[in-house]
């Protein structure tokens, strides 16, 4: 049987693979079973910060891998301090909780939330977070009903309660929903990743602050997508001027391998006890000695090249033939095309590189440090892909 055949009849049905079976890689550069190269420009979906078998990365790993690799949450390890305490200090965040997907961060964030409200009011009954129509914030039962898309519902019921939708870019409708609820937590993507990269108004974010100092209900910022220089800044919170009471993060920080981390900021630092919360592989010394490496690596200097890359990305694009308008911030990009994105992602396959869909957009997340000349190639027959 081929690789794809025991896929198919051994992996559960839930992913639509490509025809590609994809062997290794370096950098941005991946390789298939048949030795054709792909320009990589999803980095495993906003994953792969600084590309595949990043040498940096991987003897950080293997360092710690052959040191010490699991030890459970009963004793200190240095990773992870030293992980919690680097994101802190760049951050202004207090505390740290680590898991080990953007599910499980936001799991922990909505946790810390309804704990947060019970320890204020002494009951359930002010624990309601408000999340963004066309929001993703991940596939467990929780953040599933805390994602305000329906078509990511449909067969899963029954929810959570909890959770109300409020329209993106819609102060009022926010409002709406503070009022008529008791409400905790505001919780929302600054770029709207899955739902088709799509920006938060800074006008809309400060009146949500606003709205939420008057009201003392919490900020959760899911950065799960556009954290860890993805967007420009470390974080996409740092450039909308917010000090969120909870971040969370994943994909990117794991360099390639699974970690999910709820920030907690001053008002909640203290909410999570012991026993309160918890997870066999969070804080997993290997993943956070390989986070540490590729945290020290986000510097001023890489966020300048991510905002030289968006920028020239955005003026290639903006005007090209076929493209009805480009979304998103940094290196978090959608694109409106004439084309189906699927066809356009499909062409790109065949030409060799490697692009994202988001709902119906094309959408580009690449390797924060691709090459100059990679990333001109790969815009090159994208562009070709979708005026074709
Ligand atoms: C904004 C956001 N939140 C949460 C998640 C869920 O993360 P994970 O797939 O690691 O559970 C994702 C995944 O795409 C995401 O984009």
């Amino acid at each position: 049987m081929s690789i794809a055949e025991i896929d198919k009849e051994y992996i559960a049905n839930t992913y639509a693979r490509f025809p590609v079976e994809l062997v290794s890689g370096k950098g941005a550069i991946l390789k298939d079973t048949n030795g054709k190269e792909y320009i990589d420009l999803g980095a495993g979906i906003a994953v792969n910060v600084f590309g595949v078998a990043d040498d940096e990365w991987l003897k950080a790993v293997t360092n710690q891998l052959n040191t010490l690799t699991h030890t459970s949450n009963l004793y200190f390890t240095e990773p992870c301090s030293t992980l919690a305490k680097m994101l802190c200090e760049r951050t202004g965040m207090k505390k740290a909780f680590f898991g080990n997907s953007g599910a499980e961060a936001n799991e922990c964030a909505i946790k810390v939330a309804r704990r947060y409200a019970f320890e204020k009011y002494g009951d359930e009954n002010h624990s309601t977070i408000i999340t963004l129509k066309n929001s993703f914030h991940g596939r467990t039962i929780a953040t599933l009903t805390a994602t305000g898309q329906d078509g990511y519902h449909t067969h899963f019921g029954p929810f959570v309660k909890g959770f109300v939708y409020a329209e993106a870019n819609n102060l009022d409708d926010v409002k709406r929903l503070a009022e008529e609820n008791n409400c905790v937590a505001v919780m929302m993507e600054l770029v709207q990743g899955e739902g088709g990269v799509c920006k938060l108004d800074k006008d809309f974010v400060d009146g949500v602050k606003a709205l939420a100092d008057e009201k003392d209900m919490l900020i959760i910022i899911d950065e799960v997508q556009t954290g860890n220089g993805r967007t420009g800044s470390l974080y996409a919170f740092q450039q909308y001027g917010l000090s969120p009471d909870i971040v969370t993060t994943a994909k990117g920080i794991g360099g390639g391998l699974p970690i999910g981390i709820a920030m907690l900021g001053e008002k909640v630092k203290d909410v999570l006890v012991p026993g309160s919360h918890g997870t066999t592989f969070g804080g997993n010394p290997v993943c956070c000695a390989g986070a540490c490496n590729i945290l020290s690596r986000i510097d001023d200097e890489l966020l300048a090249e991510v905002k030289a890359k968006s920028e020239y990305i955005f003026e290639e694009l903006g005007n090209a033939q076929g493209v009805k308008s480009v979304s998103g911030l940094g290196l978090m990009i959608g694109i409106e095309t004439e084309k189906s994105a699927k066809d356009i992602v499909n062409a790109c396959l065949q030409k060799g590189v490697l692009v994202l869909t988001a709902k119906t957009k094309v959408r580009l997340l690449p390797p924060l440090n691709i090459g100059w000349d990679e990333l001109k190639k790969a815009i090159a027959i994208l562009k070709e892909a979708i005026a074709e």
